[in-house]
């Protein structure tokens, strides 16, 4: 597996968005480990450089492959941040071994399941990844609910990068994804059962995932704050990367 681990000190986890890879977090992890944190951030779920997991689609399979991460590095206990589909990787974590997580930053996430019609949309979307061979046509599909009005506006160098994620993803590994997105479970009951420190992190202007949804999920975390970045889209961890390693460390220390 392709894994970014830098550093020294406790462990940050961080875990990467759908269609992206671990590259989300090149502008996040140079802070993190300056600040004293060791940082790993694998790809997972067939993106970037890793295997399409053998398992069928779901959020525990996702998790299997982090996990195994953790144990060849022989990594216990951790701080633990998702980024949209890496918070449902990570609230699976929670579900799996949630005494090991010593804080959880649940950023431009939802803890809620699919609707009907949008698991109908994801199934949809691994159809035809698959008879395109190709995730290109994501590119329309998703670049203008992934990056916030300003960031599209203003950062080319942004919107350039995240195109080409995008249109790189394997096809199998969009399919495999989206269905195990499709099939994940409510995690409002496993976060409300979660006592460690928790940051709920959003950019304002996540559609994705808005501000209404942040704020419940805040309220069910029992201790979990709250901050939402101004200006900035789903993808805040490349929108605003200083703003994001500046929530993170002030929460993390
Ligand atoms: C992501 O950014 O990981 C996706 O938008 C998540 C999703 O499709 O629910």
């Amino acid at each position: 597996m392709s894994v970014i681990d830098e550093g020294s000190g406790p462990v940050v986890v961080l875990l990467h968005a759908f269609p992206v890879n671990r590259h989300l977090w090149d502008g996040v992890v140079p802070g993190l480990v300056a600040a004293g944190f060791r940082v790993i951030a694998p790809d997972y779920a067939g993106l970037g450089d890793s295997p399409l997991p053998a398992e069928p689609p779901s959020v525990a399979a996702m998790a299997a492959q982090i996990r195994q991460v953790l144990t060849e590095r022989g990594v216990d206990r951790f701080r633990l941040a998702g980024l949209s589909m890496g918070g449902y990787a990570a609230m699976q974590l929670v579900r799996e071994i949630g005494p090991r997580i010593e804080g959880l930053a649940l950023i431009d996430t939802k803890m809620a399941a699919d609707t009907p019609p949008a698991r109908d949309n994801r199934l949809a979307v691994a159809t035809r990844a698959e008879v395109e061979g190709s995730a290109e046509f994501l590119v329309a599909a998703m670049l203008d609910n992934l990056l916030g009005p300003i960031t599209r506006a203003e950062r080319l160098d942004v919107v350039v990068q995240v195109e080409r994620w995008i249109a790189d993803a394997p096809p199998a590994a969009v399919a495999w994804a989206q269905r195990a997105m499709a099939s994940r479970p409510d995690s409002t009951v496993d976060l409300a059962g979660f006592e460690g420190p928790a940051l709920v992190l959003a950019g304002a202007d996540d559609t994705i995932s808005p501000p209404d949804e942040q704020r419940q999920i805040a309220a069910t975390v029992p201790q979990a704050q709250l901050t939402l970045i101004p200006g900035v889209g789903h993808l805040s961890a490349v929108e605003d990367s200083a703003a994001v390693t500046d929530a993170l460390l002030s929460w993390l220390r």
